[in-house]
């Protein structure tokens, strides 16, 4: 046996070549395109190594390092230290970051953070939509052009809100946005230049990763502990690198449910300083006053912005938020939003101010944090004895798989239940290995018994031995 015919027989893809049409490496990827598309190849499965994969098809490894690394650019695998070159799921493929349910036929899907359905949601809203027709002045208001740091009134209704969530701010500091995502981006896009670094917890909210890769910045992750990045890792950091901006999610991280202690954010807080970071904490996943700690523009108000939306307590739909910025920043800002469309729409903004005013909202914040909280202790009945890190009342939990499990198979077999999960891998920044855990979401299940369904099956599959991998000869 010569080589090559050695290296084609351990090869599990082995794509046929057209090669009379453009160079070898497009060739290639738009076979494997092909293949993924015909189901041939499915998501998770394993390309074959670079080496290997040139000795059978006769090419150089050049080649297929080349065409690896514009199938990452098309989206149709991921490529990992430590796992090699995988087929990309569905879920991680989808640039809407999933915002629409997965589930289907009798699939309950637990992959979404969004606030749970109830009819409370639009009985609240009809009636608030009626008050407000009968106030056609302010409806008229709303619906003129807004000043670009948003409608002054509804600012000074929204920081009276958060007050009373003991999140005080004053209305000047603050600067309406459509939504957190929104905030996320306009912050990184005025304050962060092409080609300067952020940096965040190695395990970040997508949209983060998103928006830093759309700007071109340079994102470095800063390795973990159970209270979300380590201050030691990122003084390292910062003596190896120029960051500019440090993103924070204090509360509970997206995805691993990570909470900063007290002494934690103030270690961070002294780094910053003698770093001169910029800080942005988000805020978007929003948690009762009782069971959250000092956010960083209370401990460093000169060089903290603060998230807010209510996408996770009134509905996402609304697209409404605020940014809170030093006030050395604001003129940046605000020329910024204004340079992308004005202002945010002022008739989301009076309904969300007037639904936070009007004290209805807070009956259905109080009725969404107790339905999570009892769906949280499901979570802690059906799994119990797991590796679950997670906060009382976080839409999410983080699920470290217990050996030998792989997060693909674990994801794949619970597909295979009929429940919709995500792995590590979208929270991942850069190329660094995922973690075999996986993000279990508890809010978009229609109600506690489909929950308490999809956790059993989730309990029944992780008893059960993973499938064996298959050998490569
Ligand atoms: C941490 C975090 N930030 C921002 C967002 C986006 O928020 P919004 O829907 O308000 O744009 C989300 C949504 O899941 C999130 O989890």
């Amino acid at each position: 046996m010569t080589i090559n015919e050695r290296a084609r027989a351990r090869c599990a893809w082995l794509p046929q070549l057209d090669r009379s049409r453009g160079p070898l490496y497009k060739a290639l990827v738009d076979q494997l395109a092909a293949d993924i598309a015909s189901g041939g190849l499915k998501p998770g499965d394993r390309l074959p190594p670079q080496r290997l994969l040139a000795d059978a098809l006769e090419v150089t490894v050049g080649t297929i390092t080349r065409a690896y690394r514009e199938a990452e650019r098309r989206g149709l695998v991921d490529a990992r230290v430590g796992s090699g070159t995988r087929v990309r799921g569905q879920q991680s493929s989808d640039p809407a970051f999933h915002h629409l349910s997965r589930a289907t036929g009798d699939s309950i899907d637990l992959s979404l953070s969004i606030p749970i359905v109830t009819p409370l949601r639009g009985q609240q809203l009809a009636e608030l939509m009626q008050r407000l027709a009968t106030r056609p002045e302010v409806l008229t208001t709303s619906l003129e052009y807004q000043p670009e740091q948003g409608n002054a009134g509804m600012r000074e209704q929204l920081c009276a809100w958060l007050a009373s969530q003991d999140l005080p701010m004053a209305a000047d500091e603050l600067l309406l946005t459509e939504g957190g995502q929104h905030a996320d981006f306009l912050t990184l896009q005025t304050l962060v230049r092409p080609g300067e670094a952020v940096a965040s917890d190695a395990l970040t909210y997508p949209g983060m990763i998103a928006a830093a890769r759309h700007l071109g910045l340079k994102h470095l992750p800063v390795p973990m502990d159970t209270e979300g990045m380590r201050p030691d890792a990122l003084e390292r950091l910062c003596q190896q690198q120029r960051i500019r901006l440090l993103y924070l999610m204090p509360e509970h991280n997206n995805p691993t449910g990570a909470c900063m202690s007290p002494a934690r954010r103030e270690a961070i807080v002294e780094i910053a300083r003698r770093h001169d970071l910029l800080l942005l904490e988000d805020g978007v996943q929003f948690v009762p006053a009782d069971s959250r700690g000092l956010p960083f523009y209370r401990l460093a108000p000169e060089r903290s912005l603060y998230i807010f939306s209510v996408s996770k307590i009134l509905a996402g739909g609304l697209r409404f938020g605020a940014l809170r910025a030093p006030a050395n920043l604001m003129p940046q800002l605000s020329a910024s939003l204004r340079a992308q469309c004005w202002a945010t729409p002022g008739l989301p903004g009076l309904v969300a101010c007037e639904w936070l005013a009007s004290g209805m909202a807070d009956a259905l914040i109080e009725w969404h944090w107790q339905e999570v909280s009892a769906r949280q202790a499901l979570l802690r009945e059906y799994l119990a004895g797991y590796d679950i890190q997670s906060h009382p009342c976080s839409f999410h939990a983080w699920l470290h798989l217990p050996e030998p499990w792989r997060a693909v198979d674990f994801v794949r077999g619970a597909a295979g239940r009929g429940v919709i999960l995500i792995g590590a891998d979208p929270f991942c920044v850069g190329s660094q290995p995922a973690p075999q855990a996986v993000r279990i979401c508890l809010t978009p299940a229609p109600d506690r018994e489909s929950l308490a369904r999809a956790l059993r099956q989730l309990a029944e599959l992780l008893a059960e031995a993973p499938p064996l991998p298959a050998i490569p000869i």
